[in-house]
């Protein structure tokens, strides 16, 4: 299919995730060779716009490397840019002409990279109006969000529904394009080793964990609306639930995998406030920068009394014979004290322990998503030396010195790519949103009826110390002993 020629089309091509991630995706992948030399790029929005001023704001953010400007150049040569309304069919008659008018046997991705108010409109006009010819498919790639509870989720996909068969749909989560995400599946179901111990006889409790050291600023207006729950715990940390929690699939084929994935979910009931704690960030009047002593409230775009999380930690349970008992702690929040992002698998302990002084410290496997790529196992070794005692020490693979100087693609670009490829491993389906907002919808409800009061936390701080008291009593013990020191190594 490489041979046909293909047209992407960047909805929202003016905008902010268009200019930082999705052209610049585009560029990486023209240039090194990996879809269609045949591929036209076409940006749409309500902004009127020249090529060249699509180009000056969008260029800043590419990767160019010092012999590439001849490629850049093609790169440009293949992009054009259409202006027009996201509501009145003239305009997309318009689009699917200048599409034709580039190639009129193409097959065609359209990236909706755009607020949700206009989803509705445009997919109806691309539907009615922007389809490749018979012969050829045509993929939509849809962003977050996706509605903002059960009701609105359903209306919209309903409405998706009407308008394109699942297969042509791609819903976007960023994590499922990240290295660490993506290696879950492979060491889970890749290892003799790990199959044993994946169940309540051996795991204690998983803890996965989204920490960002800045806050919301610039974005407030958007979070205000939305919170931690539904900008990153009912997406990105429940997709690395599922696929720690779920069965091995059939086959690595994308349906096999999804219901897999699907089925884990529909063994979690909703979350219960009384196993959640949520959390808002003050500005530390002490911080380094400005941005550390703005606090979420001072942020111009959130009212003054919001009650928005913009920390959370809830606590599920998977009701089936592999993990019933089993907290699955997810935990995520904006103004930390650092980046990371990982999940913690902590092993019970050991049984008929004949070691004195309390020495064995629980067995963890810790995948760490980002940054520095690593998975590592905590395990008890012997204190290297005359002594016979015990230390903490790890079993340690390290992405930066095992696979040093190879190139971890982004997430954008992977995912792009499938769509180019026609592989929807890496995309949520219908069902699985559905399922995801049954989860978190009642909590949601809950919270934004009763104004739910998050606790303070200081910007940069490790967010509120209930945090903690909630891991401790769900069987995460935290002894504070072990310290990782890969950091030489990297
Ligand atoms: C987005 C959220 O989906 O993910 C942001 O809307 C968050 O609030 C971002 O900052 C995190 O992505 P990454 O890839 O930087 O971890």
């Amino acid at each position: 299919d490489y041979q046909v020629p293909h047209v992407f089309v960047v909805g929202g091509a003016s905008g902010d995730l268009a200019k930082k991630k999705i052209y610049p995706t585009l560029w990486g992948l023209y240039k090194d060779q990996l879809i269609p030399k045949q591929t036209f790029f076409v940006g749409y929005a309500r902004s009127k716009f020249s090529i060249l001023e699509l180009r000056e704001k969008v260029e800043p953010f590419f990767k160019v490397g010092p012999n590439e400007n001849e490629v850049l150049e093609e790169f440009w040569k293949m992009n054009s840019y259409v202006a027009g309304s996201y509501d009145k069919g003239p305009d997309f008659q318009t689009l699917d002409s200048h599409i034709r008018g580039l190639s009129c046997k193409a097959h065609r991705i359209i990236y909706l990279a755009l607020p949700p108010t206009v989803y509705q409109s445009i997919t109806k006009n691309i539907h009615d109006y922007c389809m490749a010819p018979k012969e050829c498919w045509t993929r939509i790639i849809v962003e977050k969000p996706f509605g903002h509870d059960s009701q609105s989720s359903a209306e919209l996909s309903k409405h998706l529904s009407g308008l394109f068969v699942e297969n042509q749909l791609y819903r976007i989560d960023h994590y499922l394009g990240k290295e660490m995400v993506q290696n879950l599946v492979i060491q889970r179901f890749g290892n003799r080793m790990f199959a044993p111990l994946w169940n309540r006889d051996n795991i204690a409790s998983v803890v996965i964990s989204f920490k960002e050291p800045f806050g919301t600023f610039g974005r407030g207006g958007y979070f205000d609306t939305f919170g931690i729950i539904r900008d990153v715990m009912q997406n990105h940390l429940l997709q690395m639930l599922s696929l720690i929690a779920m069965e091995k699939p059939v086959s690595l084929n994308a349906e096999d995998i999804r219901n897999e994935k699907v089925k884990v979910l529909k063994c979690i009931k909703p979350i219960e406030i009384t196993e959640v704690v949520l959390g808002q960030y003050m500005g530390d009047p002490n911080g380094p920068n400005e941005d550390s002593r703005t606090g979420y409230l001072d942020d111009p775009g959130v009212s003054k009394d919001s009650v928005t999380p913009t920390f959370a930690t809830a606590v599920l349970f998977v009701k089936n014979e592999r993990w019933d008992g089993v907290p699955f702690i997810l935990r995520c929040g904006k103004a930390l004290n650092e980046r990371k992002a990982e999940v913690r698998v902590q092993l019970k302990d050991v049984s008929g322990d004949i070691f004195t002084r309390g020495q064995l410290a629980r067995n963890e496997l810790v995948i760490r998503v980002q940054p520095d790529e690593a998975v590592y196992m905590k395990i008890m070794g012997k204190k290297p030396g005359n002594s016979f005692d015990c230390e903490e020490t790890e079993l340690d693979l390290t992405y930066a010195s095992r696979y040093a100087g190879v190139k971890l693609p982004d997430a954008y670009e992977r995912l792009i790519l499938d769509v180019f490829l026609g592989s929807q491993i890496h995309f949520v389906r219908s069902d699985e949103l559905a399922e995801a907002w049954r989860i978190f919808t009642p909590l949601l409800h809950k919270i934004d009826k009763e104004r739910i009061k998050p606790v303070k936390y200081t910007f940069g701080s490790r967010g509120p110390k209930e945090s903690d008291d909630l891991l401790k009593k769900y069987n995460f013990t935290y002894t504070g002993t072990y310290k990782w020191k890969n950091e030489a190594k990297i």
